[in-house]
């Protein structure tokens, strides 16, 4: 098959040299890109700014924003066989992206207006036909319940949800919830081995 995978933060410019962003490591989406590639798919890796390199084999369209990482997946979502969401995509981009360096006004405070982000994975998975979709979430508190929703609001075949202590640990625990009433546990782990247990689970096929 031929899977896309999100991963990594986004960055959202105010200025040319300023922007608003998360603490996403990449480690979660490129450890499950490699895993997907193990099983035999071909993978396509939209990726956010990290400091990971691409895992052989696999080949990674860099982007920057949440706009640029959807404009580079609605580019290659007709392509593809199924697809896995695991980047922190930023909620929100300041109104505007001022055009030369904002100066400060001495002793002033400065309030920012900021305007929500498309959701990627819910933009694609409306138009998924019979592909699966495979979406994450980082949740701190009645997080199955709200997990469960978001399986349905974004269209999701799995969701895979973690704590808010996996943002760029080396270990981490998730629970698998699938669309058919499925529930898994798995970890805790490092995220490579978790990583090559979640792409058995979701994406097994090996005759790709
Ligand atoms: O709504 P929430 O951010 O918790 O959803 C997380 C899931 O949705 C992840 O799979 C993430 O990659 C995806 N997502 C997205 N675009 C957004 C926000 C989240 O694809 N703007």
């Amino acid at each position: 098959m031929r899977i896309l995978v999100t991963a990594g933060p986004t960055r959202e410019d105010l200025d040319p040299v300023r922007y608003l962003s998360n603490r996403s490591s990449g480690r979660m989406g490129y450890a499950l890109a490699a895993a997907l590639q193990r099983l035999g798919h071909q993978v396509v890796l939209v990726s956010g700014p990290v400091e990971l390199e691409p895992p052989a084999g696999v080949e990674r369209v860099p982007v920057w924003s949440a706009r640029d990482m959807l404009a580079a997946c609605r580019e290659r979502w007709p392509d593809m066989d199924g697809l896995a969401a695991v980047a922190a995509v930023a909620d929100y981009r300041p109104a505007k992206r001022a055009r030369g360096k904002l100066k400060r006004a001495e002793g002033e405070g400065r309030s920012l207006e900021l305007v929500p982000n498309p959701d990627i994975v819910r933009t694609l998975a409306r138009r998924k036909g019979d592909r699966r979709v495979l979406g994450f979430a980082l949740e701190s508190s009645r997080g199955r319940a709200h997990a469960r929703r978001k399986l349905v609001d974004k269209h999701l075949d799995w969701i895979a949800l973690n704590g808010p202590e996996a943002q760029g640990a080396s270990e981490a625990t998730l629970l698998l919830l699938g669309a058919d009433g499925s529930e898994r546990d798995l970890g805790p782990a490092r995220k490579e081995l978790l990583a090559r247990r979640l792409a058995a689970l979701t994406f097994p096929e090996t005759n790709a």
